[in-house]
């Protein structure tokens, strides 16, 4: 079972709606993936409860941490995290093979990220031998601030695998499957990862 965590202190950076992303997509390249849901507001199960209310099941579980024998048997974990919860953050990403953080645009947003880093390197040397961590630039837009961005992740050094626009599209994924043709950023990803 290899772990893929997405993290990030900051809420609303889309950690939920990568972590969705990232085990549709690996489902639909045939490999067996699970969501854990490690937020106790509980917003990818509420996605799941949502899609079985519509009567859209997805076509990937989504767990909580406790189901811990489900999860072994898969072979992607997905991990979900909450906001603003340095513990669970620094927990999940000791256990993680890969760990995705997802960035908005926006130097306030390269503040708030350093305090993801901050608290990741406090446990680096915890960290699993050869993880794998990659950046994701979220919501972006066809703007001055939005373009400065990946040039200013990687004078950080802090690479961006993977860049996800702004879309209306992605909001009403919420309880159902991302559309198709929103899906690229996920499958560039794991790309990155050469998990696919
Ligand atoms: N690329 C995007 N375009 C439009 N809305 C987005 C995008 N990414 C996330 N959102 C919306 O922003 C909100 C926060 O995303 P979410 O995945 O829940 O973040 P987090 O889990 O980090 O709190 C949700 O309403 C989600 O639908
Ligand atoms: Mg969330």
């Amino acid at each position: 079972m290899k772990m893929i965590a997405v993290l990030s202190k900051k809420g609303g950076v889309g950690k939920t709606l990568l972590s969705m992303g990232l085990a549709q997509t690996l489902t639909a390249q045939g490999k067996h993936a699970v969501v854990i849901d490690h937020d106790p507001e509980g917003s990818a199960i509420g996605w799941r409860f949502n899609a079985e209310e519509n009567g859209r099941e997805l076509p990937y579980q989504v767990l909580a941490p406790v189901d811990v024998v489900a999860a072994a048997a898969a072979e992607y974990v997905v991990v979900d995290t909450p906001p603003n919860d340095i513990g669970t953050l620094q927990q999940v990403a000791t256990r993680a093979d890969y760990i995705v953080i997802p960035v908005l645009p926006g130097s306030g947003e390269i503040d708030r990220l350093q305090e993801t880093m901050r608290a990741i390197a406090a446990v680096q040397e915890r960290l699993k031998a050869g993880v794998h961590i990659g950046f994701v630039l979220n919501r972006m837009e066809h703007n001055n601030l939005a373009a400065a961005m990946p040039e200013v992740m990687d004078n950080l050094n802090y690479p961006v695998i993977a860049q996800i626009g702004r879309s209306v599209d992605y909001q009403r994924a919420f309880g159902s499957v991302v559309p198709q043709h929103l899906t690229t950023p996920f499958t560039q990803i794991l790309e990155e990862f050469e998990i696919l």
